[in-house]
């Protein structure tokens, strides 16, 4: 198993600066990074509620923690999440922080079998739970129309190959209906890509459809618009909202919510400019290249 290195750690504590006695909810626990690091900086006393959608990032992680207390669900139902843990809070249940660090891991990214990576051969399955999501990708792939595959990678992707890429698509799954593939779907990709542009580029060109996919399968967009307005009710008054974001799509989303809970004198928005990671980290950690944190602090 890959071990998923935790991006912008140093500023995340910076910023969330957590104390002893303190409560704080990771929404996305992964490998436990930084949950861990958040744990070690509230003990004694406080307590940190780790979530993730994926049942075997929980199970993976396989050790218990004193002040740990790990959830299976999707981030967005985090108030009821935090109601059922009413009682394993106890009388100290001010919430001093949540932390969103959004994408996958690279534990899922390596995991061998759900189609995340696509320089490997695996069913083109790309949900973060089997459990709570019906529909794989490569369902979506087979059943979609022309225009609702355009219209996934237009809108999750700012893929401008997107018509050709989604015709290409129909035209393959008209002379083979097996379940799609990584691989397959990554090399339709770059046949198209090869056609429209002479040079190859920097970036695997499927790299925007996976992602794209990803995004649709998964609802994401939707995941963080209710998780981040539910986060900012929970938290108490003082308490930090910390978000990671690794592309412009969810960085969007992330800073028009900041800003206009601003205006609405709810939120007061710490990090002016968003926050990257240093030429050290991002020398020893590709992942932190793209990262982007914002935080934003209730009134
Ligand atoms: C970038 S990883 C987090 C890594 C973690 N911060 C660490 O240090 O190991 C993102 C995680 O969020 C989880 N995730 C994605 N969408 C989610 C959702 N809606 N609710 C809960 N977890 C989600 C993924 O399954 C993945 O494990």
């Amino acid at each position: 198993m890959t071990i998923h290195e935790p991006v912008l750690l140093r500023e995340v504590l910076l910023y969330l600066d957590p104390r002893p006695g303190q409560n704080f909810i990771d929404c996305t626990f992964g490998g436990g990074g930084h949950a861990l690091a958040l744990l070690a900086k509230v003990r004694p006393g406080g307590q940190v509620i780790g979530i993730d959608l994926d049942e075997r990032a929980i199970e993976n992680f396989g050790r218990k923690a004193p002040g740990l207390i790990l959830v299976n669900d999707n981030y967005k139902n985090i108030r009821k999440i935090i109601l059922d843990k009413k009682d394993e809070l106890g009388r100290n249940d001010k919430i001093s922080g949540v932390l969103l660090d959004l994408g996958l891991s690279s534990d899922q990214l390596g995991s061998g079998d759900r189609g995340f990576s696509f320089q490997a051969k695996e069913f083109l399955d790309l949900r973060f739970s089997k459990v709570s999501q019906p529909v794989s990708a490569s369902d979506m792939l087979r059943t979609a129309s022309e225009q609702e595959l355009v219209d996934i990678f237009k809108n999750y992707g700012e893929e401008r190959l997107a018509r050709p890429i989604a015709k290409k698509i129909i035209a393959h799954r008209v002379v083979d209906n097996h379940a799609f593939d990584s691989s397959t779907l990554a090399s339709l990709v770059a046949d198209i890509y090869k056609k429209f542009y002479k040079r190859p580029s920097k970036k695997h060109p499927a790299t925007k459809v996976f992602q794209a996919l990803r995004i649709a399968v998964n609802d994401e967009y939707g995941n963080i618009r209710s998780g981040l307005s539910n986060s900012a009710e929970l938290l108490s008054s003082g308490g930090r909202l910390a978000v990671i974001s690794f592309h412009s799509g969810e960085d969007r989303i992330v800073k028009n919510f900041f800003r206009d809970q601003a205006k609405l004198g709810r939120l007061k928005i710490i990090t002016k400019k968003p926050i990257a990671a240093t030429e050290e980290e991002s020398t020893k950690n590709s992942r932190s290249r793209s990262a982007k944190l914002r935080v934003a602090e209730k009134v």
